[in-house]
C-alpha cells in the first residue's frame, strides 16, 4: 500500500514551486534541456557569459560532459562578494562549538576579509590556478574560509574528513599532489581531542611533496611547528593584504576534488568543475529546501563529505543564506544538543542523516520536547534510505507533524540531488527518495540491461547529463569510464538498486556493488579488506555489511590467518586497531570472525553475498554452493558464526 503524506497547505501555498509549475518545468527541462539550464545559469554572476550550454555524450567510447564551457566566472565572488552590498553586517555563519557556550558569528564582511587574506597567503606560497590544496580541518569557520580562499585564486580544494587517519590523509595528499595543506592544531568532537596537526605532520612526512602546512588555532594547544614549512593562520592573515583580486576561471576548470570509496581498492578523487556545479547546486538548494530569505539553514554533515560541499557550504553561500555550523556530535554533552541549537538560532531548515535520527530516537521524546522547535519548516534526510520508523519520528516528534521531509538521493559523483520530493508539489512517501529533480532522467535497468517500464526494480541509472555531475576521477579517467559508464552504455550507473512504484516514486534498496554504507559513510569492502590483510598474521579477509539498528549497516569481517597464527582476542583487537589506523574510526569492524578459509568460486572470487547472508545469521538460501572451490569451509564458517551468536 502506498502511504502518502501530503505537504501542509500553508507551506505548499508559499513554496517556490507548485504542482503545475513542477510538472511544466520538469517536462520542459527534459524537452529543451539547454534552454532550461541556460535560464538556471542566470542565477550566477558570470565574467564572460557562455554561448554554448552543453556538449554531452554518455557513450563510453566518446564520453563528453561539458557545461557552459566558454563561460568564465569566479566561485568566491558568487558565494561572497555579490552579497556584500546588501548583507555585509548580517551573519553568514552561526558557529556552535563542541562545548555548549562556545559560539561565534561570522558576518559576510568578516568572511570576505578572511577569505581575501588567506587567498593572498596562498598566493604568497606560490599556489596558483589549478593547484590542489588539501584541507584537513574541524567544522570551524576557518574551514569554509580555506575552501573559499582556494577558489578565489582558482586553486582546487580537496577536503579530507578530519576523522580520517594520518595514513588515509597521506594517500589523499599524495594522489592529489598537494603542496600546501591547511589544518588546525586540534579538533574537538564529543569532548575528545583529535590531534589534527600531529596527523597532518605524519601524513606530510609519508606523502612527501608538502612544502607548507597552514595551521589554524582551534584549541590553542602548543603544537610543534616546523620552521620554514609551517605557518600560523592568525599572524599570516593579519599580515596579509585584505584584498585579493578574484581569478577568472573557465566553467570547466576544476573547483574541487573529493575522495570517496569505490568497490575496488583505492579511494577515488572525483573532480567537480566550476560553472555547472555552481549553477545546479545553487538553484537546487533553494528549491529542494524551499529556502526563503531570512530562513536559517542547518546541515549537520561534516565538511569532509559531499553533502556539506554542495548543500551546507556552496548552496547557502551562493544564495546569501545564513547557516549554522556545528562542530560537535548530537549526543554531547547530552542528547538534546541539536534541539537546543535549533531553538537558539531559530533554524527553519534542518538537513540531517537517518543514522543520527535512529540514535536520537533511542533517547526518547523528552530531550526534543524540552525545546521550542516551532521555527522548523522543512526537514531533510540524506546518505542512506530512511526507514519508515525514523521517518515518522523525525516528522512527528521533531517536525511537529508540519514539516515535509525532503529525502534527497544523490552521491559524491552526482554533485547535486537527483531524486527528491520537492516540498510543495510532491507529497512525501516515507522511505522513498521522491521523484526526479528538474532535468534528471532516472532509468531502472533490469539484469539484462533493459530499461524497466513503469513500476519495477533494478539498477538505478540516469540517462542524459546534468551540470553538477563529476567530470572524471583524478588521474584515472579509465576508472571513471569503467565504473559509471560501461555497465549500461549510454547511461550513468550509480551502483544502487532501486524500486519505482506506480506513482513514480523511487525507493533506494541499497548498494549493489561491493560498497558498504555505515552510518551514511561509504566504505569499499576491498579498501577494508586490504587494511585487515596488511596485518602480518592475516592471510586473507572478506568484509561484508550486516544490518545494524543505528548504523544501517555495520562492518563484519571474516579473517583467515596464516598457518600457525593463534586465533585469539588480542589478535582481533590488534587487527581492529590497525584498520582504525589505516583508515579511521569510521571503518572500525563491528565483528570479526576467524574463518579457516573463505568461500570462493572456482575462478577464485570471494563469494561476499554468501558471507553477508551468514553474517546476518541467515544460513539458508546461500545460493549455489556447488560452484564452491571448498564447500566444507562454508559449513565450518556457519558453525563458528552460530557459536559466536
Ligand atoms: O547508496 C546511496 C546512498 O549513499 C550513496 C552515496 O554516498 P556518498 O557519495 O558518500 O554521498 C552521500 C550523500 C549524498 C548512494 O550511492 N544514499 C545517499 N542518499 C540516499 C542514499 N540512499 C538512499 N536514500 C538517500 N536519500
Amino acid at each position: 500500500m502506498t502511504e502518502l503524506v501530503p505537504v501542509p497547505q500553508d507551506l505548499a501555498a508559499r513554496a517556490h514551486v507548485d504542482l503545475p509549475t513542477y510538472r511544466r518545468r520538469y517536462a520542459e527541462s527534459l524537452r529543451s534541456a539547454d534552454d532550461f539550464w541556460a535560464a538556471e545559469a542566470a542565477f550566477l554572476d558570470w565574467i564572460r557569459p557562455f554561448r554554448e550550454v552543453s556538449d554531452t555524450n554518455f557513450d563510453p567510447a566518446d564520453l563528453r560532459i561539458r557545461w557552459f564551457a566558454d563561460g568564465t566566472l569566479n566561485a568566491s565572488v558568487n558565494c561572497i562578494d555579490r552579497h556584500l552590498p546588501a548583507k555585509a553586517d548580517q551573519p553568514a555563519l552561526l558557529w556552535e562549538g563542541d562545548r555548549p557556550g562556545e559560539s561565534r558569528t561570522v558576518t559576510w564582511a568578516e568572511l570576505a576579509d578572511q577569505v581575501n587574506r588567506l587567498a593572498n597567503v596562498l598566493r604568497g606560497l606560490g599556489v596558483a590556478k589549478g593547484d590542489v590544496v588539501t584541507i584537513y580541518m574541524p567544522v570551524i569557520p576557518e574551514a569554509i574560509v580555506a575552501m573559499m580562499a582556494c577558489v578565489r585564486i582558482g586553486a582546487v580544494h580537496s577536503v579530507v574528513f578530519s576523522g580520517f587517519s594520518a595514513e588515509a590523509l597521506a594517500d589523499r595528499i599524495r594522489d592529489a599532489g598537494a603542496r600546501v595543506v591547511i589544518t588546525a592544531d586540534e579538533g574537538l568532537r564529543g569532548g575528545r581531542v583529535v590531534p589534527l596537526k600531529r596527523n597532518a605532520d605524519h601524513a606530510a612526512a609519508a606523502a612527501g611533496g608538502v612544502a607548507h602546512l597552514i595551521v589554524a588555532a582551534r584549541t590553542g594547544a602548543a603544537v610543534p611547528m616546523t620552521p620554514g614549512r609551517d605557518i600560523r593562520w592568525g599572524p599570516a592573515l593579519t599580515a596579509a593584504d585584505p584584498w585579493c583580486p578574484p581569478v577568472e576561471v573557465g566553467a570547466e576548470d576544476p573547483l574541487f576534488v573529493l575522495y570517496t570509496s569505490g568497490s575496488t581498492g583505492r579511494p577515488k578523487g572525483l573532480v567537480h568543475t566550476t560553472g555547472g556545479y555552481l549553477v545546479q547546486v545553487g538553484t537546487s538548494w533553494r528549491t529542494i529546501f524551499d529556502w526563503h530569505e531570512g530562513n536559517v539553514f542547518w546541515s549537520t554533515a561534516d565538511i569532509g563529505w559531499v553533502t556539506a560541499h554542495s548543500y551546507k557550504i556552496y548552496g547557502p553561500l551562493l544564495n546569501g543564506a545564513t547557516s549554522v555550523l556545528f562542530e560537535g556530535v548530537p549526543t554531547f554533552p547530552d542528547s538534546s544538543r541539536w534541539w537546543s541549537i535549533i531553538e537558539k538560532h531559530r533554524v527553519a531548515i534542518f538537513y540531517t542523516a537517518p543514522t543520527a535520527i535512529r540514535s536520537l530516537m533511542r533517547e526518547g521524546e523528552a530531550p526534543v520536547r524540552r525545546h521550542d522547535l516551532s521555527s522548523l519548516r522543512v526537514l531533510g534526510s540524506v546518505g542512506e534510505p530512511i526507514n519508515p520508523d525514523a521517518w515518522h519520528w523525525l516528522h512527528r516528534i521533531v517536525g511537529g507533524g508540519r514539516c515535509p521531509i525532503v529525502d534527497t538521493y544523490w552521491q559524491t559523483e552526482t554533485g547535486s540531488v537527483l531524486l527528491v520530493p520537492i516540498p510543495g508539489p510532491v507529497a512525501n512517501k516515507p522511505g522513498a527518495a521522491g521523484k526526479p529533480y528538474f532535468g534528471i532522467r532516472p532509468v531502472v535497468m533490469d539484469t539484462a540491461g533493459r530499461p524497466v517500464a513503469g513500476a519495477g526494480r533494478g539498477s538505478l541509472c540516469f540517462a542524459g547529463s546534468w551540470p553538477a555531475q563529476a567530470r572524471t576521477i583524478l588521474h584515472d579517467h579509465d576508472r571513471f569510464l569503467r565504473t559509471y559508464f560501461s555497465p549500461f552504455p549510454g547511461h550513468f550507473f550509480t551502483g544502487d538498486g532501486v524500486e519505482r512504484d506506480g506513482l513514480g516514486y523511487y525507493r533506494i534498496t541499497g548498494r549493489i556493488d561491493d560498497v558498504l554504507n555505515v552510518s551514511g559513510h561509504r566504505l569499499g569492502t576491498v579498501e577494508l579488506e586490504s587494511a585487515i590483510a596488511s596485518h602480518p598474521a592475516v592471510a586473507e579477509a572478506a568484509v561484508v555489511g550486516v544490518p545494524h539498528p543505528v548504523k544501517g549497516q555495520a562492518i563484519f569481517a571474516f579473517v583467515t590467518l596464516k598457518a600457525d597464527q593463534p586465533e585469539n582476542e588480542a589478535l582481533k583487537a590488534a587487527i581492529v586497531a590497525l584498520v582504525r589506523e589505516r583508515i579511521g574510526p569510521i571503518a572500525t569492524p563491528e565483528a570479526l570472525l576467524w574463518a579457516p578459509a573463505l568461500p570462493k568460486n572456482r575462478a577464485g572470487k570471494i563469494l561476499r553475498r554468501m558471507l553477508a547472508r551468514i553474517a546476518a545469521g541467515d544460513y539458508h538460501d546461500l545460493g549455489d554452493t556447488t560452484t564452491l572451490a571448498d564447500p566444507e569451509a562454508v559449513d565450518e564458517i556457519i558453525r563458528r558464526h552460530r557459536a559466536s551468536q
